[in-house]
């Protein structure tokens, strides 16, 4: 099975780019019902043997589970948090010293085998393809657990994913940012000409692309793609209003990083959804997993929703092969 490779979409993801203000837009995974499960899920696990047990976040992100919520106090565990974009790993490195961070892919982890009690994965495991959950529930010692929340096809988020794409692509096959940049063109040339012509020209060329964008939004929703669609609405109009402000190099670069930015969006949701898993996916555990492996899946809701937005999946290891 081929390995899922977004890593540059991904870092431009963590580094955050201009055109969303340096922030990455809403990912829409914030439901507080995550925060409450892992709660739960970090408060049960028993001790185990280990005098300091290793706990590990796969493709953790910028944040994880295991720094929001203590583990409990007779515990002490070292955490190990692993994600292949160093851009995310440098946002958690500033703020949790005190965990091991690892750049490094989830299909080839650095993670010995029977070296972990637990591990954990919120939306991760799967996008580097549907064999990596057999490989990294290796890393688990006897009595170790691997819990993982992840991609459901056809879930809520896989839905949501679905219409950002949607809205993205309509923006980036278009005419609008083709036209507004035009726009901009004929703005900039009427300031140095001082020539009204090229303000009409310029004002007639945006509105299309103002039009265009609006129907999108219309369409999709205002939330679609995070919101990025919108505030890309809002920044167009308050800078073309305010055009002799600007350095026309700013402009030209604000477009060129949005088209990136766009583009790199595509292609995270695009590998969310190849990533998503099915119930027969989970099901074909039953026989990637070695015998001294049970496992158990079920979909994970979000708040006040009766359709499953997710997978909560379970693997133990059960015998101490020792
Ligand atoms: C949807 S985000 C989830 C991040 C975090 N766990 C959360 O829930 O907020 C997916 C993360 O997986 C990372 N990632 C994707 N494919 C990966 C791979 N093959 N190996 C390691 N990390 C990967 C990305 O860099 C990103 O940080």
């Amino acid at each position: 099975m081929p390995v899922l490779d977004h890593r540059t979409d991904w870092d431009h993801y963590w580094r955050g780019l201009a055109a969303s203000g340096g922030q990455p837009p809403q990912s829409g995974v914030s439901d507080p019902a995550l925060a409450r499960f892992w709660a739960q899920q970090i408060a049960a696990t028993p001790s185990t043997s280990s005098a300091t047990p290793v706990w590990a976040d796969i493709c953790c992100g910028d944040d994880s589970p295991l720094l929001q919520h203590a583990a409990p106090p007779s515990l002490k565990p070292d955490l190990v948090l692993i994600d292949y974009s160093g851009f995310a790993l440098k946002k958690l490195k500033h703020n949790q010293l005190h965990a091991h961070c690892v750049q490094a892919s989830a299909h080839q982890l650095p993670l010995p085998e029977n070296s972990c009690d637990l591990i954990i994965s919120q939306f991760g495991i799967e996008y580097a393809g549907k064999d990596t959950l057999p490989l990294v529930a290796m890393a688990l010692k006897p009595s170790g657990k691997l819990v993982a929340l992840m991609h459901k096809a056809d879930g809520l988020i896989y839905q949501e994913s679905q219409q950002s794409l949607a809205a993205i692509l309509a923006l980036l096959q278009g005419s609008c940012l083709r036209q507004a940049r035009k726009a901009f063109e004929y703005g900039f040339k009427s300031l140095s000409g001082g020539n009204r012509a090229l303000v009409k020209k310029a004002n007639k060329t945006m509105a299309p692309a103002i039009e265009e964008l609006k129907s999108i939004l219309a369409k999709q929703g205002p939330h679609a793609a995070g919101g990025l669609l919108q505030q890309v609405a809002r920044d167009m109009a308050y800078m073309f209003q305010r055009i002799p402000n600007y350095d026309p190099a700013s402009i030209f670069n604000w477009f060129d990083g949005l088209k990136l930015e766009l583009k790199s969006f595509a292609g995270r949701n695009r590998s969310m959804m190849t990533a998503a898993l099915d119930e027969q996916d989970l099901t074909l555990l039953d026989d990637l997993l070695p015998g001294d492996f049970s496992y158990s899946f079920e979909p994970f809701l979000f708040t006040e929703h009766n359709e499953a937005a997710a997978w909560q999946v379970e693997i133990e290891r059960t015998t101490d092969r020792a």
